[in-house]
């Protein structure tokens, strides 16, 4: 596994408004689908593309296109569907999976109570939103299950992690590659990332 962190300057200037805490529902979900635009970017550049032909104004061309299967992408319910428009501006055609959790206020343990996965998802590369990886119970449990359906090669898209969260998840699961725009300071008492951004999902459901 590999844990990247997107420090376009882009990237950090988007990432420090939203920290904002007076920032507006607009402006928040606005900034969340623009870094998750950045970090598809990223994220998809080993995807391998294979040669075609297709007919060009002057006749046939030769030309790239994303190799077998596509990805889908996996919003984590609520606050992935944050991120959600930004990748599909990147990627129209992207199959979704949602896959609804919940973190457990009091245990902090993730409770999972919604799943509907893609077609052949065994064939796609599986791109998980979440803006936030805390403890990184969610991230765990969200992973088993996509291995459990068949996955093989399943990556993670962040606007902020927390360390211990990252340390937990690099041990359960090596494979899985993330990328974030930052790896924060750390977690307070009630598994809040600090400096972080706050509730995610209050943020950008109002
Ligand atoms: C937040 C966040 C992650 C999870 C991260 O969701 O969006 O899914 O917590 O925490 P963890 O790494 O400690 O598991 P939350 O449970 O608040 O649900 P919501 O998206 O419905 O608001």
């Amino acid at each position: 596994m590999a844990v990247y962190v997107v420090d376009h300057p882009l990237v950090k200037h988007k990432l420090g408004r939203i920290r904002e805490a007076d920032i507006s529902v607009a402006e928040f979900r606005a900034l969340s689908n623009e870094i998750c635009r950045l970090l598809t970017y990223e994220a998809t550049k080993s995807l391998e593309t294979e040669k075609c032909t297709i007919t060009g104004w002057a006749g046939p061309v030769e030309v790239d296109q994303i190799k077998g299967k596509k990805a889908t992408v996996v919003p984590i319910l609520r606050a992935g569907i944050g991120m959600l428009d930004g990748i599909m501006d990147m990627i129209p055609g992207v199959k979704v999976s949602v896959v609804g959790m919940f973190r457990n206020e009091e245990t902090l343990e993730p409770e999972e109570y919604y799943v509907k996965l893609a077609k052949n998802i065994e064939e796609r590369t599986a791109i998980i939103l979440d803006p936030m990886l805390a403890t990184g119970g969610t991230l765990i449990a969200t992973i088993d299950l996509l291995k459990k359906a068949g996955c093989k090669k399943i990556i993670g898209l962040f606007l902020v992690a927390a360390p211990e969260g990252v340390e937990r998840v690099v041990a359960a699961h090596p494979d899985v590659d993330i990328y974030t725009a930052s790896v924060d300071e750390r977690l307070n008492e009630h598994g809040y990332i600090l400096p972080g951004l706050g509730d995610a999902g209050d943020k950008i459901f109002g």
